[in-house]
């Protein structure tokens, strides 16, 4: 009896989890990125970043500026770069809590590719922000 009650609370856990990454996603922004992106995506944050040589890009027209639809690949390649700092034309700490062994299938322009999980999260999150 006992044994069947936890079965059914890790399957509700999971319920919750699975409906939760914007969510994840939304907290992992407001954690790593709107110091510069700022807090609602559009890049205003970095005007207070010491040493940025450039503008934070506005992340909410991401979608506007690829005919419409999100670059989900592109972007899931910039995450992993930030992920272990090696962004190529730009120094940057790395940023360990996007890294996960623990992946998700994204659905991209040409297929599907394997996102590690805190960065598909930031991914669906961006794509509720954008704007047309
Ligand atoms: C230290 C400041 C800083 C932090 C932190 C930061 N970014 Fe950036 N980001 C930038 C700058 C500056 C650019 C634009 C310049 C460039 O592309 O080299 C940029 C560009 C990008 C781009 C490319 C936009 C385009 O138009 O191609 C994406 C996507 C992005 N950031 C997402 C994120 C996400 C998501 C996070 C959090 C995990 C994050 N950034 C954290 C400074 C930052």
């Amino acid at each position: 009896m006992t044994g069947r009650f936890l079965v059914l609370c890790a399957a509700l856990a999971l319920t919750a989890c699975g409906g939760g990454h914007t969510e994840e996603g939304a907290a992992l922004f407001a954690a790593h990125c709107a110091v510069c992106h700022g807090g609602d995506a559009r890049g205003g944050g970095g005007a207070n970043v010491a040493g940025l040589g450039r503008t934070p890009a506005d992340l909410t027209v991401l979608a506007a500026q690829n005919g419409g639809d999100f670059p989900v690949a592109r972007v899931a390649w910039i995450l992993e770069a930030y992920s272990f700092g090696t962004q190529p034309r730009r120094r940057m700490a790395d940023i360990p809590p996007l890294q996960s062994k623990q992946t998700r299938r994204l659905r991209t322009g040409s297929g599907t590719m394997a996102v590690a999980q805190p960065q598909a999260a930031i991914i669906d999150w961006l794509q509720t922000v954008q704007r047309r």
